[in-house]
């Protein structure tokens, strides 16, 4: 008795055990591959409803790429083990109302980049315990408040790639499980202000590709949990104030490729956690004195393609984890304040590459101890302070190539001890006792200078297109100019290639006129600058602001020989009367001239003595003769 009960055990275990997988094996249809877990996978055109006679313990069925165009009513009819099914890539245009009602114990539903436009009245609805749905790469336009009645367990829904414009606004309410929201690649509008208010536990939310204009006012609120925020290339013009103050648990946030010209006070403030942020490509006009928040988790900074022309001092001064920070490519940015890089303790790589930069304080990197890489590369760069590379001893790289450098000083990099690879090529290298010391620095690093052969001199002809390395210091002839004099000098006398559109600058034959605004960093100037003359002039004399007004420091060597100014308004105006070579020239001609008057004078005089003596001769001789 105890025997048959045993062998009768053993029989049902090994039927149980050994059934389902020879069934899999023996029963998997065609164009289907079964596993013996129960996962079925089913792909290819001949396929145009779900396959009968699927294994029993089916719990996952994907039909991908098939040519199954409706789900009928009894489709998934008698499949009480399936819990996961997903019909992609089919064409599927039509559902019946009632396809899920024989299925309600599904858990996923994954109907991907099919050709559905509308969806029936509450046809999930029978899904109680559904967790995840994706109706993403499809063609709808509109969904019913009510498609998602009643799917409390929610999780994961995918609503991307449609041709959604204007969810309505109470279509996600009830969803209070939901996790992962994705709306991306729509055509939204516009979101109304309450759409998702009950997602308190949603994680990641995704409105990126979509045509959104605006963000209302407290649309985010409540969404505690959000972890990843995703609102890049839309079309957004303004943000409303604290839009992003519930946030506190955001991890990204993605602002970028939008239309924003400004950004509202303390908008990153409590985001405590957030890794990465993104405002690139947006025409950024300026952004504001407060900006970020304490965000020490930060990595990496993009900041790219805008309209800025310059930043407020602190902008990253709360940015403290940063390791990288791209800003560049800005049209407009020319300008810099000396403590912009003051708090990035870990910064390895800034890049300021295609920016419109003109002028570098001379403490600007002072505190970037870690710096490895820095990139200045095709600005409008003229000169550069001796001391702006000092204290950057782990510096690796810099790239100034592409710039308006006609020198720079000798032990420029002399406190970079570790540099291996320096680019100055293509820059308009004067090569006059000016480069002397850069010169020789060049001769003695050659291997550091990466570009050496595109290190050209652009004048004076006689070593036009010839490297620098390769004059001596003989070539470069004798002139007792130092530096700083030649610097004052280059940036008054740099001629502009495009005159700014302010009436700030007029030359004239005789006289140069220049007017120079002595405005307070924060006053914007009143047109977007152009570079050249005014800008390197407004930079250098009103910054750094301790520093003594320019024409203080005006008169000089190998300057213009007479300055004159007057202060009005806040305007000074400066008036320079030609330099000294041009007045010694005049000086010489007058003198020549004098010359050649005296000695025509003389000759003049004794030819006359000469005349008066012959014709008294003649009347000596004639009276002579009378009286004779
Ligand atoms: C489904 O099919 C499409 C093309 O028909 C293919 O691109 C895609 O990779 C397939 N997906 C899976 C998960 O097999
Ligand atoms: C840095 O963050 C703290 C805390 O959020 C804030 O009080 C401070 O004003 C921020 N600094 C700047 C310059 O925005
Ligand atoms: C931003 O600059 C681009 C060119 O660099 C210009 O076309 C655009 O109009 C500017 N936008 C604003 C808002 O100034
Ligand atoms: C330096 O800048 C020039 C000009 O933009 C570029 O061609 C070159 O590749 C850059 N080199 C490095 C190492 O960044
Ligand atoms: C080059 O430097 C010399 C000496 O300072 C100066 O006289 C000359 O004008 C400079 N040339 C150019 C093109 O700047
Ligand atoms: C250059 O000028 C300085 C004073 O400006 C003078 O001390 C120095 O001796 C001069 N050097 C030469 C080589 O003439």
């Amino acid at each position: 008795m105890m025997d048959s009960y045993f062998r009768g055990t053993m029989w049902m275990l090994l039927v149980l055990f050994t059934l389902p997988h020879l069934n899999c094996v023996e029963v998997c249809p065609n164009s289907c591959m079964c596993n013996f877990l129960g996962a079925v996978k089913c792909v290819g055109y001949t396929i145009t409803d779900i396959p009968k006679q699927l294994p029993v313990n089916t719990y996952l069925l994907q039909l991908n790429g098939t040519n199954m165009n409706v789900i009928h009513q009894q489709s998934l009819a008698e499949m009480n083990l399936l819990l996961r099914f997903s019909l992609t890539h089919s064409h599927l245009h039509t559902i019946h109302p009632r396809a899920f009602q024989v299925a309600p114990q599904l858990k996923s539903v994954k109907l991907s980049s099919n050709d559905l436009s509308t969806l029936p009245a509450q046809v999930f609805s029978p899904l109680r315990t559904l967790d995840q749905l994706h109706l993403d790469g499809n063609k709808l336009e509109t969904i019913a408040p009510d498609m998602f009645e009643g799917l409390v367990g929610l999780l994961d829904l995918d609503l991307s790639r449609n041709k959604l414009n204007n969810p309505p606004s109470d279509v996600f309410d009830g969803l209070t499980n939901l996790n992962f929201l994705n709306l991306g690649r729509n055509l939204i509008r516009k979101l109304q202000p309450t759409i998702f208010h009950s997602l308190t536990k949603l994680v990641y939310l995704f409105i990126y590709n979509n045509e959104l204009e605006v963000l209302e006012t407290g649309i985010f609120d409540g969404l505690v949990n959000l972890e990843e925020l995703k609102l890049h290339q839309n079309h957004i013009t303004s943000l409303p104030p604290q839009v992003f103050w519930s946030l506190r648990n955001l991890k990204v946030l993605t602002l970028s490729s939008n239309r924003l010209k400004a950004i509202p006070e303390k908008s990153f403030y409590n985001m405590p956690k957030i890794r990465k942020l993104t405002i690139y490509n947006n025409p950024l006009l300026s952004l504001p004195d407060q900006l970020m928040g304490h965000m020490p988790d930060i990595k990496e900074f993009y900041l790219y393609a805008t309209n800025l022309t310059t930043v407020p001092g602190n902008l990253f001064s709360n940015m403290s984890g940063l390791l990288t920070l791209n800003f560049h490519l800005n049209d407009w940015l020319y300008e810099l304040p000396s403590d912009l890089f003051c708090c990035l303790p870990k910064l390895y790589k800034l890049s300021l590459k295609a920016n419109k930069l003109v002028y570098l304080h001379p403490q600007l990197f002072s505190r970037l101890t870690t710096l490895d890489i820095l990139l200045l590369a095709d600005n409008k760069l003229q000169s550069l302070p001796e001391e702006i590379f000092r204290g950057l001893g782990e510096l690796v790289l810099i790239n100034l190539s592409n710039n308006k450098l006609k020198t720079v000083p000798g032990n420029i990099f002399s406190s970079n001890t570790v540099l291996k690879s320096v680019f100055l090529s293509g820059n308009p290298w004067n090569c006059t006792c000016t480069i002397r010391g850069i010169a020789k620095w060049i001769r003695h690093n050659e291997h550091v200078v990466s570009d050496r052969d595109g290190v050209l001199c652009h004048s004076p002809a006689k070593h036009l297109h010839h490297t620098i390395g390769s004059l001596s210091d003989e070539e470069l002839n004798h002139c007792n100019t130092t530096y700083k004099s030649y610097y004052i000098h280059n940036v008054l006398h740099e001629p502009t290639t495009t005159p700014p559109t302010t009436t700030s600058i007029t030359t004239q034959e005789a006289t140069q006129q220049t007017t120079i605004q002595t405005s307070t960093p924060t006053t914007k100037p009143p047109v977007l600058p152009t570079t050249g003359l005014s800008t390197s002039l407004k930079t250098f004399t009103t910054k750094p602001p301790n520093s003594p007004p320019f024409y203080d420091m005006l008169v000089i060597e190998q300057g213009p020989e007479f300055v004159h100014h007057v202060v009005h308004k806040d305007w000074v105006y400066v008036w320079t009367l030609p330099s000294d070579t041009a007045l010694v020239g005049l000086l010489m001609v007058c003198h020549i001239l004098l010359v050649v008057t005296g000695l025509f004078l003389i000759f003049a005089a004794m030819y006359g003595m000469y005349c008066l003596n012959k014709t008294t001769d003649g009347l000596k001789a004639e009276c002579a003769h009378i009286l004779g």
